[in-house]
């Protein structure tokens, strides 16, 4: 199915906008369209433009079959709003192409970072949102409308190698975008616990359980976007026993294959420094393939080589890999 081309919405598309939405509502038990809670659909482009923002349709055989709104909102976010497709448009890469249509709009209006809101009931809106490399974030809020609508908030950075740390909820939602980096590396050879080829299945329980540890406060959990996707990760594992209180293992150092050597790496590393400092741990400690690209991040990051181990562990297709052991002791840190 070849996709409709998208246009700028026009007040006069209020009824197929309305139409649309109303479809969409209808899907979930409880959702009910009430034309006076949202009066805004009546001129919807004049409203969106008012806003700063604008607004997208696609239209097929004369019906408007998508729809979404970009305007700007708190410190250097814009909103991304009201995206729906109809059921016969879904999955054909529609959505993805006004949500994209959306982003650009926004970023080359200067948007920092893109916030939405969705319905706590819309879980295939969650799964779109979070292949698009969207997370958690923040409270949820409830509208009070005749839908009883209870909604996520989502974000994500736009810019390039911009770094933040997951909270539990926001690494949870990012499973499958933290599954794709895993995968990606596993399948170019990668030597991070995993054999090639690896399916999503087990990386997402990986990322499952890795969020469980976070939740536990037992790991920080650190992503990496470029350009508005999700290319790469670290984590800060505390170690646990009492006698060391000010150490923890850097672990899962992984960035896209196609996103390397534009700093990511590095910025992940310096962001995971930054939150071992915070937790008050002083020592860090790694173990990562020798001779890889790894080691040189590493090196590069004035981090001290203790020494390889032979075969220590695997790589992805089998054959045994040596392994170089790190240590860094932070700035500033005084020596256990
Ligand atoms: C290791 C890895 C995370 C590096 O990510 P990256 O985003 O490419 O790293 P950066 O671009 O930030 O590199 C920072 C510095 O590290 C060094 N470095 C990183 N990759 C290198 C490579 N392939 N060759 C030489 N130096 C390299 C360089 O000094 C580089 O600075 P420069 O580009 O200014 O020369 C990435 O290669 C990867 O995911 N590899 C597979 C998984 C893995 O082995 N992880 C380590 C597990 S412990």
């Amino acid at each position: 199915m070849g996709g409709p081309a998208l246009r700028p919405g026009r007040d006069a598309d209020a009824a197929g906008f309305m139409a649309l939405i109303a479809a969409c509502w209808a899907e979930y038990p409880g959702c009910v369209m009430d034309r006076a809670e949202v009066p805004e659909l009546d001129t919807l482009a004049t409203y969106a433009a008012g806003r700063g923002g604008a607004v997208w349709a696609a239209e097929a055989e004369g019906r408007v079959v998508g729809m979404v709104c970009a305007w700007p909102a708190a410190e250097g976010a814009w909103e991304l709003a009201k995206m729906y497709v109809a059921q016969p448009w879904r999955g054909t890469g529609l959505a993805h192409a006004l949500a994209a249509a959306a982003e650009d709009f926004a970023g080359t209006h200067g948007a920092a970072r893109i916030v939405l809101w969705s319905d706590t009931r819309f879980d295939r809106a969650h799964r779109f949102y979070e292949g698009r490399s969207y997370v958690r974030a923040g409270a949820i809020r409830a509208l009070g409308d005749r839908s009883n609508s209870i909604e996520f908030g989502y974000a994500k950075p736009l810019g390039e190698s911009v770094v933040q740390t997951l909270d539990a909820a926001a690494a949870a939602s990012a499973e499958v975008p933290l599954a794709r980096v895993l995968v990606a590396c596993v399948d170019a050879g990668a030597s991070v616990s995993f054999f090639a080829p690896l399916a999503m299945a087990p990386a997402r329980a990986f990322w499952r359980e890795t969020a469980r540890a976070v939740a536990r406060g037992e790991r920080v959990l650190i992503a990496a976007w470029h350009g508005g996707t999700l290319v790469g990760t670290v984590q800060l594992a505390f170690a646990a026993p009492q006698n060391q209180p000010h150490r923890a293992d850097l672990a899962k150092m992984l960035v896209r294959p196609e996103a390397r050597r534009r700093g990511i790496g590095a910025a992940l590393l310096a962001a995971a420094e930054q939150a071992a400092r915070d937790a008050g741990r002083t020592l860090l400690v790694l173990d990562t393939q020798t001779g890889g690209a790894g080691e040189r991040l590493y090196r590069a990051g004035g981090w001290t080589e203790v020494g390889c181990v032979p075969d220590y562990a695997r790589f992805a297709d089998g054959s045994p890999c040596d392994t170089t052991f790190f240590f860094k002791r932070l700035a500033g840190a005084a020596p256990p």
